[in-house]
């Protein structure tokens, strides 16, 4: 990750159809144009690994897999290995979404393997206990997303502020170096806010930046959100 980020916007496009092929290079693009105006924020796509390289070979935004297999090179028909997601660009993996769950074993060997293969780690977790337990493991980030507001239009930052604040410190007791984010139902520049204003270093985001037609618009005001609060805590 460039070493002058402050903070981060991850937009996961999961398996809409408005971020799926074509939609999603489209998207990439605009995220390019969009991150050339900010100096505090950095954007990341995390895709459908089928499109890995399809975004990564045309956009300098950084890529994400939305998954990957703890699998060896071999007779391991449909499994995806870690090998081939980095030679298609991706940067980083995402592990244990809630959507993709995984068992503590399996997130501990995936981080490892992102180590190994010099991938960025981004573990997602639905509550603070599962945090802590995963903060143990030192993965580069882990987003905190209460299931239950994924997909709707209550933000996590405005309905669960305790849950985050708390998290952010669980996990920076544990090792400051992990990057906390939090997601699910952030929709607008002012969730963005207060999201970092709890202490999250970025958000991770979905349906309201992929799904909409003016998704263009709201990336940019969420990045307007992020680097205009780093500014702001530069200055103090
Ligand atoms: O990974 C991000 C995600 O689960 C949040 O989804 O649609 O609530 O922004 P959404």
């Amino acid at each position: 990750m460039n070493e002058k980020t402050k903070g981060y916007l991850f937009i996961n496009l999961k398996t809409y159809l408005e971020g799926s092929g074509e939609k999603a290079l489209e998207l990439c693009k605009t995220c390019d144009s969009i991150k050339r105006k900010f100096k505090l924020c950095e954007i990341v796509i995390i895709s459908q690994v089928a499109d890995i390289y399809r975004l990564s070979s045309k956009c300098k935004t950084k890529v994400f897999s939305q998954h990957v297999d703890i699998t060896k090179p071999g007779a391991y028909t449909g499994k995806v290995l870690f090998q081939t997601v980095k030679d298609a660009g991706a940067k980083g993996i995402l592990i244990n979404h809630s959507e993709d769950q995984r068992t503590i074993h399996e997130i501990s060997e995936l981080i490892n393997a992102c180590k190994k293969n010099d991938l960025t780690s981004l573990v997602c977790t639905i509550n603070e206990e599962t945090a802590q337990a995963i903060a143990q493991l030192n993965p580069d980030f882990i987003a905190i997303e209460p299931p239950e507001l994924i997909g709707t239009k209550t933000s996590v930052s405005t309905a669960k502020p305790h849950l985050i604040e708390k998290t952010v410190k669980y996990i920076k007791s544990i090792n400051p170096n992990i990057k906390v984010l939090c997601g699910a139902g952030i929709h607008s520049k002012k969730d963005v806010t207060r999201a970092l204003e709890l202490g999250s270093d970025g958000v991770l985001v979905a349906s309201a930046l992929v799904k909409p037609k003016n998704r263009s618009k709201k990336i940019l005001e969420m990045c307007e959100a992020i680097e205009q609060f780093f500014e702001k805590k530069k200055k103090y």
